[in-house]
């Protein structure tokens, strides 16, 4: 099954991580068409701009937390998960260099049209090579996953955190503390706008 398999049969009822995953995968690609066609001054701009850095903060932490320790228990699994934690990074930083920053800026914009690129290029990786070993892992145990998966976007940070830490247990403990933060954050930006 392909990746598009994937995204097009989920129906938001129990899915299997892979299916989940790429399901995340499809709704950032639809919000950046939305940013770049949207006018740049627009309240449309900034909120789709808000939103790719909420999904994508919540998306690389819950694969960092679930997805990719259980792609270190298949064989050559952890040089990929290792590679996966290094676009994480250099993503994490230039999400950070854009969080909270106009996007009539043309800097900014700069930025989030890198953060695209970035994106793409991992999500490629993510969905070739990734997807391809952790089948190893079966079916059931991937419905498991996902579930867990879905469990930890609850309550995963909503900003980018490049500083913490990004393998756990220090990621689970780090990202409980920025989460709560990061949604008081949301929360007053909210009832200020
Ligand atoms: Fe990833
Ligand atoms: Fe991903």
């Amino acid at each position: 099954m392909t990746a598009d398999n994937y995204a097009a049969g989920s129906t938001g009822a129990a899915a299997d991580v892979l299916e989940i995953v790429a399901r995340d995968h499809r709704e950032v690609e639809q919000l950046f068409r939305q940013f770049e066609t949207a006018d740049p001054s627009s309240d449309i701009a900034r909120a789709t701009a808000e939103r790719i850095i909420r999904e994508l903060s919540v998306h690389a932490v819950v694969e960092e937390e679930i997805l990719y320790p259980a792609l270190r228990e298949v064989g050559g699994g952890d040089a990929l998960a290792d590679h996966a934690l290094e676009e994480h990074q250099e993503l994490k930083e230039t999400l950070a260099s854009v969080d909270g920053k106009p996007v009539s800026d043309p800097s900014v914009r700069a930025n989030l049209a890198r953060v695209r690129t970035l994106v793409e290029r991992h999500v490629g990786e993510e969905e070739r090579d990734v997807f391809s070993h952790m089948r190893a892992l079966g079916e059931e145990r991937l419905m498991r996953i996902g579930t867990m998966l879905e469990t930890a976007k609850k309550t995963a940070p909503t900003h980018p955190h490049p500083n913490a830490p990004n393998t756990p247990p220090g990621n689970v403990i780090a990202g409980m503390a920025a989460a709560v933060v990061d949604r008081m954050r949301d929360a007053l930006r909210s009832v200020r706008t």
